[in-house]
């Protein structure tokens, strides 16, 4: 119980209430709640992935759900079990939520043989966001790589549908191969968005590919911004993100304002349990969502 409200106090942050349109008592009442879902559409993305669209069921839990970029929610497949999986719609999207699932296991395969009608649970949404008021005013790059594009669709839908309050808006999404890349539909209509920069790179190409080859973090060498001006937000496995925030560091951008999303083996996704804890820290409550100068001081983290 004393993590549960350790929890909330990190919630303490004027942003972090602002989308509470209730009380605080009885958020917390729902984040325990488990709502009834229906998959109303499932898209397959690639052989690996498809995207979801749930709708929660009882007319007012869906009014009243809301969430912010960065946040997930636990997804119950009844009989199987419950994983923690990243919101990866647009806050501004009140009918349904989309989560773009990688088929890694038991419940993530009962989940990828769901069909449309059929009924999950959500709870949440659960733990921190990326700072997007605090990068008001100032150029952002984001940085996707392979399933890391899943939590960072909701800052990139954030910044895009609110172009005019940030400066450059660099997205850079990198996967191995271009059978891996997920949302392709999508690249063209950000490209339109007045004055976004998106680029794609793939390491290995097949020979349709005409694209740029290599790291993603190549794709930082053509990114010009004032450093002391710009956020950075980098979603993908450790590794990836450990390389690009060292880059991205090199360009002067400190890292207090770069954000990564941590992912750990989860059970309540609410501070009880300590399944998912880095030391004292719970990646559920605390996190996921860090700056990088927390994650390189929390030990084993990474
Ligand atoms: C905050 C958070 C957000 C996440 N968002 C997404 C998302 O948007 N889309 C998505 O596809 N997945 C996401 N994941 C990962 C997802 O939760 C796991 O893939 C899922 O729990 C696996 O459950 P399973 O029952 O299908 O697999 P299991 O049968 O439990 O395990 C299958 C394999 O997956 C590995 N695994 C299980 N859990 C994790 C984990 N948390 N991290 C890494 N490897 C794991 C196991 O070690 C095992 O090798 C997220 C995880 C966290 C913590
Ligand atoms: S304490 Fe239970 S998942 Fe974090």
């Amino acid at each position: 119980m004393c993590a549960l409200i350790n929890a909330y106090d990190v919630r303490q942050e004027s942003e972090m209430l602002q989308p509470l349109d209730f009380n605080r008592r009885l958020r917390l009442k729902q984040v325990a709640k488990v709502f009834k879902a229906e998959i109303s559409n499932v898209i397959r993305l690639t052989e690996m992935e498809k995207l979801f669209h749930l709708r929660i069921v009882d007319d007012t839990d869906r009014e009243r759900f809301t969430f912010l970029p960065g946040q997930f929610v636990m997804v119950e497949v009844p009989g199987y079990g419950e994983v923690p999986i990243s919101i990866s719609s647009s806050t501004s999207n009140k009918g349904f939520i989309e989560l773009c699932i990688r088929r890694a296991g038991t419940v993530t395969g009962a989940l990828h043989r769901a069909r449309r009608g059929a009924m999950v649970g959500i709870r949440g949404p659960f733990g921190t966001h990326f700072p997007l008021k605090r990068m008001k005013g100032r150029s952002v790059i984001l940085v996707a790589g392979g399933l890391g594009l899943a939590p960072l669709r909701a800052p990139i839908f954030h910044v895009t549908e609110n172009r005019s309050d940030f400066q450059d808006i660099h997205i850079l999404y990198g996967t191995k191969s271009p059978e891996q890349l997920l949302f392709d539909y999508q690249y063209e209509a950000w490209r339109r968005i007045d004055d976004v920069n998106i680029q794609i790179i793939v390491e290995e190409p097949n020979e349709a590919w005409t694209g740029p080859v290599g790291m993603i973090t190549k794709l930082l060498d053509d990114v010009k911004v004032d450093p002391s001006e710009t956020f950075a937000i980098v979603c993908g496995p450790p590794v990836m993100f450990k390389f690009v925030c060292q880059r991205l560091s090199k360009m002067g951008i400190p890292m207090d304002r770069m954000f990564v999303s941590l992912e750990r083996r989860m059970h309540c996704g609410m501070g009880k349990c300590c399944r998912c804890n880095v030391g004292s820290t719970y990646t559920c409550t605390d996190g996921p969502v860090f700056d990088y100068w927390s994650v390189i001081n929390l030990k084993e983290a990474i």
